[in-house]
């Protein structure tokens, strides 16, 4: 895969030199160039920015050196396929979630422009659609300074789905939101720490029971922090000892979803 990342700040991009994104580059799995937006001004002072129309707070990217920048990362797309996903963080767009990063992590070619200040000039958003599959992203509903420590995160939830990034395969199969849920809790050696014990089940050899255990964490897990998650939960087809968890939570099954029984307390947290 191929990653183009413009940004008045090259340097906030340097942490994907680092770990398993820097050893996916290092092997040839991804293709990682970051680019500075100041490189494509023409003028000595190398503006980036200008007061926006209609008056208001801070200032706006202007549009012309995204315009270069972004011509120059469309004539970057390496084979022949259709237009590269341009990514725009922001605040303002539709939700990054784990479901977004395996659609990404098929593309051959994304790019990400950030945007600092106010934004960038909507009509190269508006432009940009004539070479790029455009996607405004947000992280969450908070707001940061600008788009770097957004696509931090997404090179990182996306090129760990990259065939050979991550060693083990399985671990991608067994975490949170991989399945709509969270993951379960997890202990390693010693059995007995600052008098706290390991769950004995963990301990059983029984692997049945252990799997059956995670599962019922699974829900209880989800069902405290991320009650939004379970209702949107595909409940239709679980095994008997899913529905069982779930009934045990307190949640009956209707039209598929789990939905909480009547009289059963809020969850904490
Ligand atoms: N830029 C500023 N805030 C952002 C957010 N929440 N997500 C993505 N990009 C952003």
């Amino acid at each position: 895969m191929r990653i183009d990342v413009v940004s008045i700040f090259p340097e906030y991009l340097a942490p994907l030199e680092l770990s398993l994104i820097g050893k996916a580059r290092q092997d040839g799995i991804l293709d990682l160039h970051v680019h500075d937006l100041r490189s494509y001004t023409t003028d000595r002072h190398r503006t980036v920015d200008d007061t926006p129309y209609g008056g208001g707070a801070g200032m706006v990217m202007k549009p012309e050196p995204w315009s270069q920048a972004l011509t120059a990362v469309a004539e970057a797309r390496p084979g022949h396929g259709g237009k590269p996903v341009l990514i725009v963080p922001s605040p303002a767009g539709e939700r990054f979630t784990q479901a977004l990063a395996h659609e990404l992590a098929v593309e051959e070619h994304l790019a990400f422009a950030c945007g600092r200040y106010e934004g960038i000039d909507e009509r190269v958003i508006e432009w940009a659609g004539d070479h790029f599959d455009v996607r405004p992203v947000s992280l969450g509903d908070y707001v940061l300074n600008g788009g770097e420590v957004a696509v931090l995160a997404m090179v990182e939830a996306v090129g760990r789905l990259l065939p050979g990034v991550v060693g083990n395969p399985e671990s991608l199969v067994e975490e949170s939101h991989s399945d709509g849920l969270l993951e379960y809790p997890v202990y390693t050696k010693p059995a007995v720490w600052r008098d706290r014990e390991v769950p004995a089940i963990l301990l059983s050899g029984n692997h049945g029971k252990i799997a059956q255990w995670r599962r019922h964490e699974q829900f209880r897990r989800t069902s405290e922090r991320r009650p939004d998650l379970l209702e949107v939960f595909d409940a239709g087809k679980l095994p008997k000892a899913d529905r069982l968890a779930l009934q045990e939570l307190g949640y009956d099954i209707v039209d598929g979803r789990p939905v909480r029984r009547q009289g059963t307390a809020e969850p904490a947290g």
